[in-house]
């Protein structure tokens, strides 16, 4: 017998972190990996003819794994900075985000980032909020390898704010019934996310392009947006 599989799809290898609820996280029952970012992957893999198999690894080792072609593209809520544009390509961007501050529900001293100066910050390694939170004069910063644990360490009481992005804040806030935490201050810059491939690999690139066009279009994009985010 042959040893091809019975499947002729080609398949994208995708890597993210799936601790970023709304946009990737693991499915409690189904431990299936779930979000908008998931739902979008999908939907382009499958516009561009491609089986979308997820990688779930560490937030930095995203740019590294596709440096070395372990993954062929990360969908991880992946802001578009210049500096990650010298080491790779970016789709066009696919969602608007930004930088705000968590704080725990009784705490009145920190509204904005300016208040954060000589305070203890939680963030994920690796992350824009790392670098930003780096930039406070006098600030400690305490780096994770992953969001959910720098939340944790803010309700254990270890540190005094998280610096993460806004749609991530408000999802958390909300699910944990906003008992604990609030956010606050305006989001610190625009930022805008973006699917990541490597330097070399601009024809799928340029093809992710196109689907992202496609399912924009064709009403797809704004059928999954609505289911994560409301209207
Ligand atoms: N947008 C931020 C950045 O690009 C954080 C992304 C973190 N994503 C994740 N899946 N943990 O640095």
């Amino acid at each position: 017998c042959s040893k091809e599989g019975a499947s002729t799809a080609k398949v994208l290898k995708v890597g993210t972190d799936a601790g970023f609820a709304p946009f990737e996280f693991q499915d409690e029952k189904s431990k299936e990996y779930v979000g908008f970012d998931m739902d979008l992957i999908k939907a382009l893999g499958k516009q561009m003819g491609y089986e979308v198999q997820i990688q779930n690894m560490n937030f930095d080792g995203l740019i590294p794994g596709l440096e070395v072609n372990s993954i062929d593209a990360v969908a991880s809520g992946m802001t578009i900075t210049e500096a990650r544009k010298q080491k790779v390509n970016f789709t066009k961007p696919y969602y608007q985000a930004g930088l705000t501050i968590v704080v725990k529900n009784d705490n009145n001293a920190i509204k904005n980032f300016k208040d954060l100066e000589g305070k203890k910050i939680a963030v994920q390694i690796g992350t824009t909020g790392a670098a930003e939170a780096k930039k406070i004069k006098d600030a400690q910063v305490r780096e994770f390898n992953n969001a959910p644990e720098a939340f944790m360490e803010l309700k254990a009481g270890g540190v005094d704010a998280v610096v993460n992005d806004k749609p991530v804040n408000e999802y958390y806030i909300a699910q944990s019934g906003s008992k604990d935490a609030k956010a606050v201050g305006e989001p610190l810059q625009a930022e805008e996310y973006g699917i990541a491939v490597a330097k070399k690999n601009t024809e799928l690139a340029g093809k992710l392009d196109k689907a992202l066009d496609e399912l924009k279009k064709n009403g797809e994009y704004e059928k999954i947006y609505v289911k994560w985010f409301g209207k």
